[in-house]
């Protein structure tokens, strides 16, 4: 498994992401730079979401082989999970004060998980390249989490948690359909079934 680093330099590129501009401001007990951080740690994990939404579509839609129908709604169920956490997570980053992701080129700048653009990826794969982004985001999470406690915002450690379901519910769902996979002949997984 390819190491990646849980956060990304928070420049946000062009994009300015705190303090929001003064139409944009919301009321909270928090101070400015605790506002600032839990944004800048918020909001690489948003972009990540988006990146392996974009990626579990991906392999939803260019499936192949014995395993289709199980893994294409697999995928898709992945899919709606990931794509609610991501207003959830969003919008808990507009609470404190600060902006989220604002398009495609932002979320490019501070994704952490890759964009696979191959031709053609067999099922097993998908499901372990699936598996290592979903143990990464797990991660990434965490530390956000950890930002939070220190912030001492409490409803966004909620958030984090929340946010975190997807990832770890993906990783049991992907456990079971490689047993299932396993089962049918396919190779077995040589990565940890369940993270912690
Ligand atoms: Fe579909």
């Amino acid at each position: 498994m390819t190491t990646r680093p849980t956060t990304r330099a928070h420049t946000d590129g062009a994009v300015k992401s705190f303090p929001a501009p003064s139409q944009l401001a919301t009321m909270t007990d928090l101070t400015q730079q605790e506002a600032r951080e839990i944004t800048e740690a918020l909001n690489p994990l948003v972009a990540d979401l988006f990146a392996l939404y974009v990626k579990t579509k991906n392999f939803h839609w260019h499936l192949a082989g014995s395993h289709f129908y199980d893994y294409h709604r697999l995928f898709d169920k992945h899919a709606d999970q990931i794509f609610a956490a991501i207003d959830i997570l969003a919008e808990r980053v507009r609470r404190v004060g600060g902006t989220t992701i604002r398009s495609i080129s932002h979320i490019g700048h501070l994704q952490t998980i890759k964009d696979d653009n191959d031709d053609f990826v067999p099922a097993g794969e998908m499901i372990q390249r699936l598996m290592e982004d979903n143990a990464h985001l797990a991660k990434t999470q965490r530390a956000a989490h950890k930002v939070c406690e220190r912030c001492r915002d409490v409803a966004t450690e909620d958030t984090c948690l929340e946010g975190g379901t997807p990832a770890e519910t993906s990783i049991l769902l992907s456990s079971s359909s490689i047993k299932k996979h396993h089962r049918f002949g396919g190779c077995p997984p040589k990565f940890p079934l369940f993270i912690h």
